[in-house]
């Protein structure tokens, strides 16, 4: 029997869509040079089409073959994170297609931390067009099952890489006037960002038409509704036989224990971004009433996974 990996390439090769791990969530890839394989990406998810993708290769060499003009700022960063969750946002090549970029003068790209998808990648000769491997605007997944409740019938194969170990998806880093902006948090912290390259502008809001759909207001959103902010007040509000608590440390008084999930016992911001979608989809599979669900602090990660808490909820203001 053929071996996922060898499948993988094979279908790839023949322009088909291929589910792959990465350190952060899974992506829906498929051949970033070939837009019949570009435009079934964003028909299995139901993408808009202003949404563009991010570019995966396995070497920054191979980045530069896609990236017109790769800044000074830009190694630097490339050198420190990657392979890792940072996705950088620079000028393009003409033999990236237009679908993959919607249209914009920038490519994203990067080099996903997993070893079976660098290994996919060092057998393909082109690059992957991949994003998060879910239905646009649900929660992305981080197992393979995730991918399969979702998508699984829409699919021919889901490379299984295990539990992503890093839980939410790429910080994205850009240079509009040479100024580094972050337009997605993600799993590398703004204070690491800033550790490398001085102060940043990190970009907080958007509209419908926005500098990155990942800033689309609602989005990363369960199908149960969810309420943020003091637990205990919203319980006032709230509570019913079929309400869940979503804790970053501690447990609540007043509720049973099998309806409240905690992100990170011992208050851990990196472990809590870990458990974060996997929380939330065995949650939305309880089918509660409302999910009632506290901010993290504003600091390392926390500010990533607060971002995705903002718009997957009802309650939150923009
Ligand atoms: O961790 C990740 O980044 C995962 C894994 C699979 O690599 N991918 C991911 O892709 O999260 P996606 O498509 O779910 O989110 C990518 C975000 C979108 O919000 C998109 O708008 C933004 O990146 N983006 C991609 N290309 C862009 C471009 N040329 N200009 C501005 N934003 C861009
Ligand atoms: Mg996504």
């Amino acid at each position: 029997m053929q071996s996922q990996l060898a499948r993988a390439v094979k279908l790839l090769k023949q322009g088909e869509l291929v589910a792959i791990p990465t350190e952060t969530v899974y992506g829906l890839a498929g051949n970033a040079l070939d837009e019949k394989a570009v435009a079934k990406i964003f028909d299995v998810k139901n993408r808009p089409s202003f949404d563009p993708l991010i570019v995966h290769v396995d070497s920054l060499e191979k980045a530069k073959e896609y990236v017109a003009h790769f800044p000074p700022m830009a190694e630097v960063l490339a050198q420190k994170f990657w392979a890792g969750p940072l996705t950088l946002l620079l000028p393009k090549k003409k033999i990236i297609p237009d679908l993959v970029t919607s249209g914009l003068p920038n490519v994203a790209v990067r080099i996903p931390n997993h070893p079976l998808t660098l290994e996919l990648l060092k057998q393909l000769d082109f690059p992957l067009a991949a994003p998060s491997a879910n239905p646009f605007g649900y929660l992305s997944p981080t197992t393979a099952d995730h991918v399969r409740q979702s998508l699984g019938e829409k699919i021919p194969l889901i490379l299984d890489g295990g539990s992503c170990q890093i839980g939410i998806e790429s910080t994205i880093v850009g240079f509009p006037a040479d100024v580094p902006t972050i337009y997605r948090k993600g799993g590398i912290s703004v204070e690491d960002i800033e550790r490398i390259v001085g102060q940043v502008v990190v970009l907080e809001k958007s509209t419908s038409h926005p500098a990155a759909p990942g800033m689309l207001i609602r989005h990363y959103a369960p199908h149960a509704k969810m309420y943020l902010g003091n637990i205990d007040s919203l319980l006032a509000a709230h509570d019913s036989p079929t309400t869940v608590v979503l804790s970053f440390q501690r447990y609540y008084d007043g509720i049973p224990s099998h309806r409240q999930f905690v992100l990170s016992p011992k208050g851990d911001l990196v472990e809590a971004a870990q458990n974060f979608f996997n929380i939330l989809h065995h949650i939305d599979h309880l089918h509660p009433s409302v999910i009632l669900a506290e901010l993290l602090p504003e600091i390392g990660l926390g500010r990533a996974i607060n971002d995705r808490l903002r718009r997957g909820a009802m309650n939150y203001s923009h």
